[in-house]
């Protein structure tokens, strides 16, 4: 009932009820996507921790039907916890998972599980395996820093390697171990990579990206012309690291490392944690889930009997400069598209704002490209402006500009006595422009007691081209994707008054400068079909 359940998402992937984390083992097999997830089938909290996996497949990667979970703990290996890991398709066809399991001590130790039958399209029954635990923490590993096994590959010498997070003597540390056989495994003397700089690593993903490619990379393609993305979850953000593998040795050089001072990449700006990659060889592209946690407070979620979101799929590549990726909804978000509205070169004068309206401002997609008349009066960007967030805190939407801020005002009430605001500010560097992209929620809701974030970034990109910002907003959620998805930001927000068909939709411009919008369609969206296997085959 959406009155009761103003903040609930229509088209992004939730359970029917509970506390969901991480994204888990997401597969493409035989014709069916499967995700599986950090479950707590007990209630809206993450709590103690002793969680399952939770299991829904897919035919779309939109709608999906929930299945029983795949796994929970009721063994020694993994009674307190069927924690994060990923699915490896195994060369005869077998679908096998790797897991963390919490054990009687409370030990991270790593598990094999096995889709009993092959041949059943919902893989919905799991083998634990005899020889559980595979992998415990020896050595100098602590008991509670391992876990988080990634999807498997299999070097030129046959061997299956992978990786498990860490932080070996307080550095956040990619363990690497080698198997013949998928059960016993050797762990390598060096890790696949470390960082002085960094915590804990948790759930660690490590794949192929094609230069200049269009397409995305199997985790075993070995392309001498490839790059490899190694990506770790630490301090709240999924940070990324693009280098050269080479699978001989399993060294791995990094272009750039993690928390470089000058340049640190996450997949998003905003709130995206504890994500995973797999490799869809239906569509030939990569897929990126990414949990998005709630912003309001343990009793609302209690209240609600929910928690926890993930994303819309993203597919990923490698951007042209080669120096950072790019990410993109999945195509099939289109299917959703309903009502929709067109503007076609409309300046929009400094100071002013106009409402966008025809469609659900609840529950929509919004593409716009913004052109930018004349960029000599940017502002300069001082020295000291170095963290992106802070500006956009300082510089938010009410805070007058040259060139900018100018964007989009989502999950707004028609007094704007509530809104979000996506935008961009354009500043003159030392030697080019630079683009500031905000997510500013500090107007977002009425309510006191929820977070209200800002985030913010700096996207690469030329702003004499046209500019481009598309939002996903989904009643409680607002995924923004700038310059055709180099800067990513989610938000959350928990509107009082603009919430259903009293949400709004707004463009503005609060710089001084012209700005002139080229193109921008909106379109509602329909809700996705998520909805239990019993109630799909009473209805089919
Ligand atoms: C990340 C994480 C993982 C762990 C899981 C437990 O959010 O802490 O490291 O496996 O969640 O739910």
């Amino acid at each position: 009932d959406p009155t009761l359940q103003p903040h609930r998402t229509a088209y992004h992937f939730q359970p029917p009820k509970f506390w969901m984390n991480d994204p888990n083992g997401p597969m493409y097999y035989n014709g069916v996507y499967h995700l599986f997830y950090q479950y707590n089938p007990r209630e809206s909290v993450w709590g103690d921790g002793k969680l399952s996996w939770g299991h829904s497949i897919s035919y779309n990667l939109v709608d999906w039907v929930h299945l029983e979970n795949a796994i929970n703990p009721t063994d020694p290996f993994d009674i307190n916890g069927c924690w994060s890991g990923s699915a490896t398709i195994l060369p005869d066809g077998t679908p096998a998972i790797l897991y963390t399991g919490c054990d009687p001590e409370k030990r991270q130790v790593q598990n094999l599980a096995v889709a009993k039958n092959a041949s059943d399209p919902y893989l919905r029954e799991w083998i634990k395996s005899d020889h559980n635990p595979l992998l415990a923490p020896v050595d100098d590993i602590k008991g509670d820093y391992f876990r988080d096994p990634t999807t498997a590959w299999q070097g030129p010498d046959g061997k299956w390697r992978l990786i498990v997070g860490s932080e070996i003597c307080g550095h956040g540390t990619a363990l690497l171990y080698h198997s013949e056989d998928f059960v016993s495994w050797t762990k390598s003397h060096r890790p696949l990579h470390f960082s002085k700089r960094t915590k804990m690593w948790e759930c660690p993903d490590f794949y192929p990206v094609s230069v200049n490619g269009t397409n995305g990379l199997d985790t075993s393609v070995i392309d001498r012309s490839s790059k490899h993305v190694l990506k770790a979850s630490f301090n709240d953000h999924d940070y990324y690291v693009i280098g050269a593998y080479e699978p001989e040795t399993d060294a791995f050089s990094v272009d750039t490392d993690f928390m470089d001072d000058n340049v640190q990449l996450r997949y998003d700006y905003g709130v995206f944690y504890a994500s995973k990659t797999f490799y869809d060889n239906a569509k030939r592209r990569r897929i990126l889930w990414g949990w998005v946690t709630e912003a309001d407070g343990e009793s609302d979620d209690t209240k609600k009997g929910w928690s926890g979101l993930q994303s819309f799929p993203r597919s990923i590549l490698l951007d042209e400069s080669g120096k950072q990726l790019t990410q993109w909804p999945i195509r099939e978000i289109e299917s959703l598209r309903t009502e929709e509205v067109n503007i076609q070169n409309k300046e929009i004068e400094g100071g002013a704002e106009f409402e966008i309206t025809g469609i659900t401002a609840s529950q929509a997609d919004v593409e716009v490209s913004f052109h930018i008349p004349n960029l000599d009066d940017a502002e300069l960007l001082l020295r000291e402006w170095r963290d992106p967030e802070a500006l956009c805190r300082i510089k938010n939407a009410s805070a007058g500009g040259k060139i900018g801020p100018f964007g989009l005002m989502v999950l707004a009430s028609d007094n704007l006595a509530e809104h979000a605001d996506i935008f961009f500010r354009i500043y003159k560097g030392n030697d080019k422009h630079v683009v500031l992209m905000c997510s500013d929620q500090s107007r977002s809701s009425l309510r006191e007691e929820v977070e209200k974030t800002t985030y913010g970034a700096f996207i690469d990109v030329d702003p004499s081209q046209n500019l481009s910002l598309r939002s996903l907003i989904d009643h409680s959620i607002i995924e923004s994707f700038g310059g055709r998805g180099k800067t990513c930001i989610t938000a959350r927000a928990y509107p009082k008054v603009a919430v259903g068909n009293a949400a709004r939709l707004y463009a503005f411009n609060y710089g001084t400068e012209s700005i002139v919008i080229s193109s921008l369609s909106a379109w509602s969206m329909k809700p996705a079909q998520l909805s239990p296997l019993h109630e799909r085959t009473k209805s089919q």
